[in-house]
């Protein structure tokens, strides 16, 4: 069955680019970022690492590991890097591992046969401090993801994990959030000491809590 919120990411072992590693361990109490290429030395890919590793800062700040993955050897990660250094002017700073065998990729269910037999689509899964499954999102492979939109889910994936807030419709850092339906408003005085605006008895309006 494929993976689904909530559940424990299965762990691995793969070579990267960064060396080996086994991914609950090299996770610790982080964060995790695992996403996907369908293969090495194709064009969109290509600007995804570029893009992930001029992000990579953004990725630090919220205490989240990334780590990419394409079904392909070790020997063709590290000639791609060159390209990607070359074309979007800014190297591999993040380890790429490779999956030859398709262990892993079968293993988070990242082959879609009737998308393709052989490569995998464009997964992105986002995994809490907890090893659980927070987040996924899946793109066609000629799809290029935007790794700006996964900032922003993942600050608000820790809001709630720090707040017991939603955040509502177009959310972005710093925009009122909305007080969690499981939140009674006696615990809420607690929380939110400020107040919060009640629009309906389950729409209940706060100002972003900040650290
Ligand atoms: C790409 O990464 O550019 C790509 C890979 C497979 C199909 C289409 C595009």
């Amino acid at each position: 069955m494929a993976l689904q919120l909530g559940d424990t990411v299965p762990d691995f072992e793969a070579n990267t680019t960064a060396g080996h590693l086994r991914f609950h361990d090299w996770l610790g109490s982080s964060w995790g970022v695992l996403f996907s290429h369908p293969k090495d030395f194709t064009p969109v890919c290509t600007t995804e690492l570029g893009d992930v590793a001029r992000l990579k800062p953004e990725f630090d700040k919220r205490d989240v590991k990334v780590v990419g993955l394409s079904v392909d050897p070790l020997s063709d990660h590290e000639a791609w890097a060159g390209d990607i250094a070359e074309t979007q002017g800014h190297a591999l700073n993040f380890p790429l591992a490779a999956d030859p065998d398709r262990a892993i990729a079968d293993l988070y269910g990242m082959i879609h046969p009737n998308a393709s037999d052989t490569v995998t689509v464009r997964s992105v899964f986002v995994i809490g401090p907890d090893k659980k499954l927070k987040l996924t999102i899946t793109y066609p492979a000629s799809t290029g993801r935007n790794f700006a939109e996964l900032l922003r889910v993942i600050d608000s994936l820790q809001l709630t994990a720090k707040h017991s807030v939603a955040t509502p419709v177009n959310w972005v850092d710093g925009d009122d959030v909305i007080i969690m339906p499981s939140v009674t408003d006696e615990q809420a005085k607690l929380k939110f000491p400020s107040g919060w605006k009640t629009l309906k008895p389950y729409l209940r309006v706060v100002a972003q809590p900040r650290e």
